[in-house]
């Protein structure tokens, strides 16, 4: 089973520019063609909230027009940019969600199933848990206890090392939640968004992973005090490889025009001296 993520798309209204710098559109829309040429092809494709910069409509509409091109099916769960509202009136007709005060998502139809938990928190930019989520999460959790699972949340619930990221990470819930998958082994990782960079990291013994964005990424500052830069490094989306009998191995696929692929081996089977 193949499971591609895609975080912090950022989308904007129609012509604007984020940070007057980066073309959001053309960049989600070149992360469609590359998930498209993908072979074999994913089984679906996550959107890990910042789906778009504002919550606007408009901009709910404009993602749309583009993620619809995808020939796979593809959910989302919301950021901190995100505005709920629109987001699920946007996408009713995907029936994703069926809670009525979180945007949180179960997908069963495959051999591993998929949880997406929303971690927004209306008009703030870090994230949190509240108990009513927490314990969605243990009841979809205990459904099928045999069953592994992979968890994506928006908010990072650990700190990167990049420190005007990591002050607006999971701020809320997070001891709640560390206890909770400590119980749940069937929890393959918890797949992040947020930080638009790649990183993992073992937290409480659960490996945590964060994607970079499709466009625009966060600056690689471990510095005190780092100023809160974004940089044109390559965009890219997670490709989650994932078994029953091992769990899971996470890819970093590059989307861009790169040399190659080239072979090892010549038509005799020899290697290339
Ligand atoms: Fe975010």
């Amino acid at each position: 089973m193949i499971v591609v993520q895609v975080s912090d798309t950022h989308i904007k209204s129609k012509g604007k520019l984020a940070y007057n710098k980066v073309d959001i559109h053309k960049a989600l829309y070149n992360c469609v063609i590359h998930i498209n040429n993908l072979n074999p092809k994913p089984d679906l494709v996550i959107f890990t909230g910042d789906i778009t910069d504002n919550g606007t409509n408009e901009e709910y509409k404009l993602f749309k027009e583009i993620v619809k091109l995808l020939d796979v099916p593809f959910y989302a769960i919301p950021g901190n940019h995100d505005n709920a509202e629109n987001l699920k009136r946007e996408f009713e007709e995907y029936n994703w969600f069926e809670e009525n005060n979180h945007l949180s998502l179960v997908i069963e139809n495959f051999p591993i199933r998929i949880i997406g938990l929303d971690s927004s928190i209306k008009g703030e930019s870090y994230g949190g848990l509240n108990e009513e989520r927490l314990l969605w999460l243990e009841k979809q959790l205990n459904k099928f206890p045999d069953k592994k699972v992979l968890l994506f949340i928006h908010h990072p619930p650990i700190k990167i090392g990049i420190e005007h990221m990591d002050v607006q990470n999971l701020q809320i819930g997070k001891e709640c939640l560390a206890n909770l998958l400590g119980k749940y082994e069937q929890v393959l990782a918890l797949a992040c968004g947020h930080v638009h960079r790649v990183s993992t990291t073992l937290w409480n013994k659960i490996i945590v992973l964060t994607a970079a964005s499709p466009s625009h990424q966060v600056a690689l500052d471990l510095r005190k005090d780092a100023k809160a830069e974004f940089i044109m490094e390559p965009p890219s989306i997670q490709v989650h490889y994932l078994t029953e009998e091992q769990g899971l191995t996470t890819h970093t696929s590059y989307i861009g025009k790169f040399e190659g692929p080239y072979p090892f081996y010549d038509e005799k089977g020899e290697i290339i001296d």
